[in-house]
């Protein structure tokens, strides 16, 4: 059954959504499913933006030929050559011969290295302030390149004032029947999943963002249309702004995020304890997490988000329990920066981790790790009553 829906004048959204891959990239869980966006312009010459991962190339194929209604398709756009969006090329070329295929020159080395030879006749290479009219519409490349492939395209149509923006301004989950973030309540329903897709897939490359921001800050943009979730039409500002604190590492809020690694729940009950004088202390948001059950994805979203972080880590082997030394590395290889953090460290013979944490989080630019370090051995007990509140005092007062 066709499922498409018209965006803005001659523009079709004719993606689909998958609610049965468990991991993006396997590796990143997707409780709510994703949307793969293609997008096709009908005018004297029709134009499709991207292809579709395999998983939905039923679909995906059946909405291209129903949105075509028997004309020919010219061109397709390639706005980076990643398989989730570039996976049914060589379908489209083989249904229809004629089509031209458009991309930056790397797109065209990396289509070589998943489809040698496809197209290799009719290949249209541009780059940026290149333009491609199509009758009506004339659409101006702009490169945005590490966003987060090298060669990534986006493409401004002047005439319905509609910027492909590739993956940015993407998220996780399924489209629940409604193409426009406007159709939802964004906020409640998809802002956690899209800081979760920034900050896990673009995170590490916020300068790069930064320079694309500044380019989309000279076009007159009516509606961006991403290559996964919502197409936005309403409050570009508002999620433009999220974007710019994302991407210069500024936290969303002042809340504080607790995350504990715990082998026999000691110092688990101490992290649940400081959470419940933090929040009466402070009168802030305080969420806490297991670093063990909550996958990474998740807690690096909410590092991205808040502005402080208290690790409660024990002493394994000599070293950092080994969730938490994973969830540390991916900080450093997702550039997290500009946070306040501060470690309780749990031993039972010789406490390390806490010091161990320090040179972890001082690879981290512009981060300040909180003095005051509170040492559990094996458990918390009332006699270390005065040792935890001067923690979590230490830790508001920063
Ligand atoms: C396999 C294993 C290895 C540990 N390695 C160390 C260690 O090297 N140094 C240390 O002081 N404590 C070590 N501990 C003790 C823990 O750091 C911690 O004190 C203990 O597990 C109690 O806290 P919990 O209930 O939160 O797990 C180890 C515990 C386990 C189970
Ligand atoms: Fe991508
Ligand atoms: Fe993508």
């Amino acid at each position: 059954m066709v499922n498409i829906r018209e965006i803005t004048k001659d523009t079709t959204w004719l993606g689909g959504s998958d609610r049965r891959l468990a991991l993006f990239e396997n590796l990143f869980p997707l409780p709510d499913g994703v949307s793969y966006n293609s997008y096709l312009i009908r005018d004297d010459k029709n134009v499709l933006f991207d292809t579709s991962d395999a998983s939905i190339a039923g679909q995906f194929l059946e909405n291209l030929g129903g949105a075509l209604a028997g004309e020919k398709l010219d061109y397709i756009v390639i706005l980076h050559m990643e398989p989730d969006h570039c996976a049914e090329i060589a379908d489209v070329v083989t249904r229809y011969p004629d089509v031209q295929l458009v991309g930056g020159a790397q797109t065209f080395k990396f289509l070589d290295q998943f489809f040698p030879g496809l197209g290799k006749d009719s290949r249209l290479i541009v780059k940026e302030g290149d333009t491609l009219s199509t009758g009506n519409h004339t659409f101006h490349f702009v490169t945005a390149p590490m966003v987060h492939w090298p060669e990534v395209l986006m493409a401004y149509d002047d005439y319905t004032k509609t910027l492909f923006s590739a993956d940015a301004f993407g998220t996780f989950g399924a489209l629940d029947g409604g193409i426009f973030a406007d159709d939802h309540d964004f906020e409640k329903e998809y802002l956690d999943e899209a800081r979760r897709y920034y900050s896990n897939i673009v995170g590490k490359y916020g300068p790069q963002v930064q320079a694309v921001l500044k380019k989309a800050a000279g076009l007159d943009i009516a509606m961006i249309a991403p290559l996964h979730g919502p197409v936005w039409r309403k409050d570009i500002p508002w999620f433009i702004d999220k974007y710019q604190k994302w991407s210069t590492y500024t936290p969303e809020d002042d809340g504080i995020v607790v995350i504990y690694g715990s082998l026999y729940g000691h110092t688990e009950s101490a992290a649940e304890t400081a959470a419940a004088y933090l929040r009466g202390k402070s009168g802030k948001d305080v969420k806490v997490y297991d670093v063990s059950k909550t996958h990474s994805s998740y807690l690096v979203s909410e590092i991205f988000r808040a502005s402080k972080i208290v690790l409660f880590c024990p002493t394994y082997n000599n070293g950092i329990y080994l969730p938490m030394a994973a969830l540390l590395h991916d900080l450093s290889a997702l550039n997290v920066q500009n946070r306040t953090f501060a470690v309780a460290e749990n031993g039972t013979w010789a406490p390390a981790a806490g010091k161990l944490i320090k040179e972890e989080l001082a690879k981290l630019k512009n981060v300040k790790v909180i003095e005051n370090m509170l040492t559990i051995k094996s458990a918390l007990h009332p006699t270390d009553q005065t040792a935890l509140e001067e923690f979590v005092d230490a830790v508001i007062k920063e």
